[in-house]
């Protein structure tokens, strides 16, 4: 095959079309590159290289972390540490966000990460991924927690790798959503699934039906109608999906529609949601809004949240659009009578 454009190429030629913009992002985001192919490449190695199983420890957020957690974000940091391009990161594997050592130069960006999505499918062979999501750093300033704590709609870009049957790379960088996928044979990302767009309208739903009992009165009933299928309110039948690998999920939506639920539960009163704010529900909004889809925790835009912390947990609605504003309608209209604890 000739004319592949490789995911250099492709953010060079797009960079030029932007005034002001410097060689640095591309650059940077070669180094994400470059640690997501040695993930792949340990992923897909997996027992043969004995990197399966538990690691025996327990993250911040008292998760119980696989030995590929810790693996894969000591790749990210190495990768991403050295080479000039950030001001610092932070890893849903690491309590506090990561400074860059002193005899190191400083670049213009934060990158936020989670360096192994979905993984409790890794020792069941199922596809798992690596989120991360860029800011902008103010310039000439030491950076302090304060300037990872932004907004979603700040993002510069965001993307995720899928370590499936094939490995991609989904990308935005706010002008659309583009997917690449690696050529094992040269080591390059090939832009394979130019302008990802999400119909607005789908048939399939994605939801943890084990937790149906905690869930508020909305998100219940709006699985109760899809499940009527036909005969129901909705006059169609639904397929349901569910991976337990939001990066696979977020993937099948951007491919062929859908919605994704995680909403807030009764579980744990201290837990807003399941997911993360800063290394899943914000690169996923914003990769999901350029796809023409929506992202929403039921009751406000996630793009829109000011964080107040580093791992922050919010729900997380997302897919084709119009499905997504039908459940923030069922939201809505209970109104003030919100159910926010168990009743
Ligand atoms: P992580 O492996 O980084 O902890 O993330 C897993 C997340 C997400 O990918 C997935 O959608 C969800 O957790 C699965 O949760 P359940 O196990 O509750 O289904
Ligand atoms: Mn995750
Ligand atoms: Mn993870």
């Amino acid at each position: 095959m000739t004319n592949k454009v490789t995911l250099t190429q492709f953010i060079i030629e797009q960079q030029r079309e932007l005034p002001g913009v410097s060689g640095m992002f591309t650059s940077l985001l070669n180094d994400i590159v470059t640690a997501c192919k040695k993930i792949s490449h340990l992923v897909n190695r997996g027992e043969l290289i004995g990197v399966l199983g538990s690691a025996g420890s327990e993250n911040i957020q008292g998760e119980v972390q696989k030995k590929l957690d810790i693996i894969t974000h000591n790749i990210m940091v190495d990768a991403l540490c050295w080479t000039g391009h950030l001001a610092g990161m932070a890893s849903e594997e690491a309590e506090d966000w990561i400074k860059i050592p002193e005899y190191y130069p400083k670049g213009k960006y934060l990158a936020l990460f989670d360096p192994l999505d979905g993984s409790s499918n890794i020792d069941i062979n199922l596809a798992v991924g690596t989120i991360f999501s860029i800011l902008r750093c103010r310039e000439g300033v030491d950076p302090s927690l304060e300037d990872f704590l932004r907004k979603g709609s700040e993002q510069v870009c965001a993307g995720f790798v899928l370590y499936g049957p094939s490995t991609m790379m989904v990308l935005t960088t706010g002008h659309g959503v583009n997917g690449f996928t690696l050529d094992q044979a040269i080591g390059e990302f090939i832009l394979t699934h130019p302008a990802m767009r999400i119909p607005p309208e789908t048939g399939e739903f994605a939801i943890n039906m084990s937790n149906k009992r905690f869930w508020e009165p909305p998100v219940q009933r709006y699985i109760e109608e899809c499940l009527q299928g036909e005969a129901g309110p909705r006059g169609k039948n639904f397929n349901m999906r569910w991976i337990a690998s939001m990066v696979a999920e977020v993937y099948r939506i951007l491919t062929r529609g859908g919605v994704f639920l995680y909403p807030f539960d009764f579980r744990d009163p201290s837990r807003a949601g399941r997911l993360r704010i800063m290394y899943e529900a914000n690169p996923m909004a914003f990769i999901i809004e350029q796809a023409g889809g929506a992202c929403s925790t039921g009751r406000e835009r996630i793009l829109d949240i000011k964080p107040h912390s580093l791992h922050q947990r919010v729900p997380v609605i997302l897919g084709s659009k119009n499905e997504v504003e039908r459940i923030i309608s069922y939201h809505k209209e209970l109104g003030d009578t919100a159910v926010t604890q168990k009743p």
